[in-house]
């Protein structure tokens, strides 16, 4: 057997003799290969997360001879304890996994409603949406489905004992930990609404506020974890922990009940594939509609020749949201949980209804939102968050995305267990055309049903190029994530940027409905602002979008961590 060293020289031999072959045979290509790494490299393995803490964590786990998959779950009990905001045990979330023989999977962990719950809980006497009350305290939260999901994934493939990759989560919890400025700002800002929902102290509330370095113990939740390490997904959603959410949901008029804990299944669900140029997209589909969306989106681009456009230049903007509102619209009819209702995907994404609705597109006029209506889909019958990218030393890749929705979930704090709900309820469509928390509108099929799974943006995304792993890739961020996403890929495959560049890079976002653009601060030249406003773009700067952790495998077998450092105490550790 050749070892990994010798592996990746034979790799950059054979990588330079193919690029000087295709170069002398095609003269040029349509899309860049050539990247060189600008972000943290290495030749064994990488871990990319947003909190320093967990990112260790995952690295440890892997040098203790862990793979990507015990990292993973290792991560995302780690996230749980250090990044309160998004990481949890809570809420849900999707696993998109590349084994190293070229087996994909993905899994859905993403919460549902409650048994209890009905299509108008939300709308008052007049049939009118309760402002808040499926964003905000014990209404708001589904049935959780992260410790289920991560439990489902490990029996799949965690060569660790559950036990071991728990309980590094464990120590930071009983232990603490040194929260980071941007942590202790953002604790600071939610004082007064976690006070406003819980109506007494949790931890995470300091009278005197909080400062970089101050140590956060979390001992409730130490207890809570070691039940899950115990005794796995029984210590959750039965026993004690069980008790605790029940009591906590009949305390403040919530739905969730023993029942409904104990019928949680997390979902292995079909891989959604698509390609992009040389490239194979493996993705998340329903109840994701990051997916279908994403694919839809790279599939219409091929059809432009983005690579004579100037990154983020007006026609390269305005082509990218005439795409972008498509999708949108689309997303608003047609997705929900298809455990409910068929949703169209292979229609959706297919190479004639993607033509049909490209045909549309005018490289110079915009075309209004109002003027685009789904597409004409038929329908056959048979048809803040958190991102986290680990590659293994086996080439063995997870990507997750997980979340409570907001920040902070639903605010409320399981008292006892020692941790935040989710307020994922918002994701449904409260009334059919009343946006969410996103400003995203949706129908019929994403409405709200008893143990439905709302309709989630999560994109956890892995791209091969030639056959083999090229990128992990997602984003929290709402609604944005999709063009997160989107862009990412964009930057690295047609722009021929790094991981790193890649992540860097600027981003826009446009959503069919509301008709304007969001953008990072910066993110357009005054030349390029001025272009798109004489075409009757509007825009709203949005300061940052997204934070997308992101790994790329370079032709010589490099791993280049793309963490979003630039926006967020992302990290990246390769061995
Ligand atoms: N809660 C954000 C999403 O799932 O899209």
């Amino acid at each position: 057997m050749l070892s990994r060293s010798s592996f990746i020289l034979f790799r950059l031999l054979f990588s330079a003799l193919l690029g000087l072959f295709i170069l002398l045979v095609s003269g040029c290509s349509t899309i860049k290969t050539t990247q060189l790494p600008t972000g943290p490299t290495s030749t064994e393995d990488m871990v990319v997360t947003a909190s320093p803490d967990a990112t260790k964590v995952g690295s440890h786990i892997l040098a203790q001879g862990g793979n990507a998959v015990d990292a993973a779950v290792a991560v995302q009990f780690a996230l749980a304890v250090t990044y309160p905001r998004a990481g949890n045990i809570g809420g849900g979330g999707f696993a998109v996994v590349r084994w190293h023989d070229g087996e994909s999977r993905t899994l859905d962990f993403r919460e549902k409603a409650s048994r209890h719950a009905s299509r108008d809980m939300y709308l008052d006497a007049d049939q009118n949406v309760i402002p808040g009350l499926s964003l905000r305290g014990h209404l708001a939260s589904g049935v959780p489905g992260s410790v289920q999901g991560m439990y489902e994934l490990h029996r799949w493939k965690g060569v660790l004992p559950w036990q071991q990759v728990i309980q590094p989560a464990i120590d930071l919890a009983t232990e603490g930990f040194e929260i980071t400025a941007d942590q202790a700002q953002v604790f600071n800002r939610y004082q007064e609404r976690f006070l406003d929902i819980n109506h007494h102290d949790i931890p995470l509330t300091k009278k005197e506020g909080w400062n970089a370095g101050d140590r956060l113990q979390l001992p409730d939740l130490a207890a809570t974890l070691e039940r899950i390490r115990d005794q796995g997904p029984e210590g959750f959603y039965a026993g004690r922990t069980a008790q605790l959410i029940t009591q906590e949901m009949e305390s403040g008029g919530g739905l969730i009940d023993y029942e409904d804990l104990k019928r949680y299944q997390a979902k292995w669900r079909l891989p959604l594939k698509g390609t992009f140029h040389d490239y194979s997209v493996i993705t998340m589909g329903p109840p994701s509609s990051g997916g279908v969306a994403l694919i839809q989106m790279l599939k219409g681009l091929e059809q432009f020749k983005l690579n004579r456009y100037e990154h983020n230049s007006a026609p390269y903007t305005h082509l990218l949201v005439e795409v972008e509102k498509r999708a949108y619209a689309d997303r608003a009819t047609y997705m929900g949980d298809p455990d409910f209702a068929p949703v169209p995907v292979d229609y959706l994404i297919s190479d004639a209804y993607i033509d049909e609705r490209m045909a549309g597109i005018d490289k110079e006029v915009v075309t209004p939102s109002s003027d685009i209506k789904e597409g004409n889909v038929e329908v056959v019958e048979s048809v803040q968050t958190t991102h986290f990218s680990i590659v293994d030393k086996a080439g063995n890749a997870v990507g997750i995305t997980t979340t409570v929705n907001s920040y902070f979930g639903s605010k409320v704090w399981v008292d006892g267990a020692g941790f935040f709900l989710n307020n994922e309820m918002d994701d449904f469509s409260a009334k059919p055309g009343v946006p969410n928390q996103f400003g995203l509108l949706g129908n019929e099929a994403n409405s709200i049903r008893p143990e439905k799974r709302m309709l989630s943006s999560m994109t956890p995304t892995i791209l091969e190029k030639n056959g083999d792993l090229f990128m992990v890739v997602g984003s929290p961020g709402g609604s944005t994530i999709i063009t997160t996403v989107l862009q990412t890929i964009l930057n690295a495959t047609v722009f021929g940027m790094s991981m790193q560049e890649a992540v860097d890079a600027k981003r826009f976002h446009h959503q069919w409905m509301p008709d304007i653009i969001l953008h990072e601060t910066n993110t357009f030249s005054d030349a390029v602002m001025n272009e798109l406003k004489l075409m009757n773009y509007t825009f709203q700067d949005r300061g940052k979008i997204g934070l997308c952790d992101a790994i790329m495998v370079h032709e010589n077998g490099v791993l280049e961590g793309g963490p979003d450092s630039s926006r967020g105490d992302d990290t990246a550790i390769g061995h």
